[in-house]
């Protein structure tokens, strides 16, 4: 569907998601011709630029990137820019006026989407202004929309106090929370693979699968994000949005359709029904680590602590490997393992289903088990999902081998599909909150990560372990599972 009138307004406009990932997916948008014809780009920043200015920095960027300059320059004549501190009065007057004359020029109807880019620290600060000079009002006609980046928060309590605040400007249809892995590929087909077939749901549970491996590994290091990662940790930055939106996707209950408020109440109560830790328990289930110097992709890379701006003794955690448990009927004994981390050997992402053996197996009588079937969502590089199943070798002796049925979208569809940002756009245009979090998932999702938190900042260097970089992370991570008698899926 392509959108209605729409205006984009995007606060941190100078900085680097803007220009890696708002701006690409937006140019795209416009490209496919799923931008409204109403339309304009309107960017905000404390960097001074004037329209001109801001429009050449984007087509240096867009050009960079093999884009052709026809289109590009049709996109630039949509692109505004104004600037001032996001504690300054004068900077919203400004805006009010801006937005005013655009929406006359555009014909866009007072439709606005607020993008919150910028650090965290100033979203309060933005929410409030918007918020006092009724730019979040919506009774003039057009809606006002606005979406935030994460980390929402760096705990709990924060968390809602930042929401509370919200609440006060904007009713929570107004909010969109993004999560960028709800806009990929293969995190949509989730739903589709579980919800659109008969196959899969009826064996989806504790009688026939063993346990599920979501593991996103990453070759990055924290690149020139110190100063944030420094405060965050992997917990925050991986766990708290993208590790537990899957999980949950994996693990709720079919929705009763595919309405926002329908979908998002199952994925609350399945959150209310992942099994909260003690903090004593901590250890037992969780494991955190930090890379060391080490080889990835055959490039000598410094270790964590030796990285620009990272303090030299710093205890933040660049690996986390855990195992949660979901006290329902569905997922009874079912353990979820789920690993994230920086610096591992490869850039992977998948969420393994893992089924169990057969009852009674009249094949190989020698010891020999059958291997287990198992379902393979490919998140990244290469999206799509392949099913792993035992059959006959061809041959006249009765052998068996693992057969994986693979499907590729870029192969199959012979196209790549959208950005997660895109998609999400779109979605935040038309008014879909179905891939956004929620309010109450998002606070479910933090007070899980609670005492985790509370623990490592209870142990700080205690506790936490080394892994050379390019490795898989630390060894504990196996030794957490293979308590269990299970080990992690070989990813190489
Ligand atoms: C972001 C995290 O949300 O996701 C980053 O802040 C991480 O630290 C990134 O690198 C991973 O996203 P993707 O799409 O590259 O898997």
């Amino acid at each position: 569907v392509r959108p209605g009138p729409s205006s984009i307004i995007i606060f941190g406009a100078s900085g680097d998601l803007t220009f890696r990932k708002l701006i690409p997916s937006i140019f795209a948008l416009f490209k496919k011709e799923l931008l409204p014809k109403q339309f304009y780009l309107l960017g905000v920043a404390r960097t001074k630029y004037t329209d001109e200015e801001y429009r050449n920095e984007i087509k240096r960027w867009l050009l960079n990137e093999n884009e052709a300059l026809n289109s590009v320059l049709s996109f630039i004549e949509r692109i505004f820019y104004i600037s001032g501190n996001y504690d300054d009065d004068s900077l919203y007057k400004l805006l009010q006026e801006k937005l005013n004359s655009l929406d006359k020029m555009f014909e866009t109807q007072q439709n606005h989407i607020f993008y919150l880019a910028t650090p965290p620290s100033v979203y309060l600060e933005i929410i409030r202004r918007l918020g006092q000079f009724e730019l979040t009002k919506e009774n003039s006609g057009g809606y006002s929309r606005v979406i935030i980046e994460k980390p929402f928060g760096s705990n709990l309590e924060t968390a809602i106090e930042l929401d509370k605040e919200l609440h006060k400007y904007l009713k929570e249809s107004q909010v969109y929370r993004i999560d960028h892995y709800l806009g990929k590929e293969t995190v949509q087909n989730i739903m589709m693979l579980r919800f659109a077939n008969i196959v899969f749901e009826p064996i989806w549970n504790y009688k026939y699968i063993d346990n599920v491996q979501i593991t996103v590994a990453e070759t990055l290091g924290i690149e020139h994000r110190a100063g944030y990662f420094e405060q965050a940790g992997l917990l925050r930055d991986m766990f708290q949005n993208h590790m537990i939106q899957l999980l949950t996707l994996v693990a709720m209950e079919p929705p009763a359709s595919l309405e926002d408020s329908s979908v998002r109440d199952e994925k609350t109560k399945l959150l209310k029904s992942i099994r909260m830790y003690d903090t004593y328990e901590i250890d037992k289930y969780f494991v955190r680590g930090q890379y060391v110097r080490g080889t990835v992709n055959g490039k000598e890379v410094p270790g964590y602590r030796e990285e620009r701006n990272v303090n030299p003794n710093s205890y933040v955690e660049t690996f986390v490997a855990g195992k949660f448990l979901i006290d329902n009927w569905r997922w009874s004994g079912v353990p979820f393992y789920l690993r994230a981390g920086k610096r591992l050997k490869k850039k992977i992402s998948e969420i393994a289903i893992i089924f169990k053996e057969v009852p009674h197996s009249i094949f190989f009588k020698n010891n020999v088990e059958l291997e287990q079937n198992v379902l393979i969502l490919n998140i990244q590089p290469d999206e799509g999902f392949s099913l792993k199943i035992q059959a006959k070798q061809p041959g006249s002796k009765l052998c068996l081998n693992t057969l994986t049925m693979d499907f590729k979208y870029n192969e199959f569809f012979n196209f790549k599909g959208p950005d997660a940002y895109e998609r999400l756009l779109l979605d935040a245009m038309v008014g879909d909150q179905t891939l956004f979090v929620r309010s109450d998932a998002m606070e479910l999702a933090w007070k899980l990560l609670t005492p985790i938190l509370n623990k490592w900042e209870q142990d700080k260097e205690k506790g936490l372990l080394f892994y050379e970089a390019g490795s898989w992370g630390p060894k504990e991570a196996n030794e957490l599972i293979a308590r269990d008698g299970r080990e992690w899926r070989d990813l190489e």
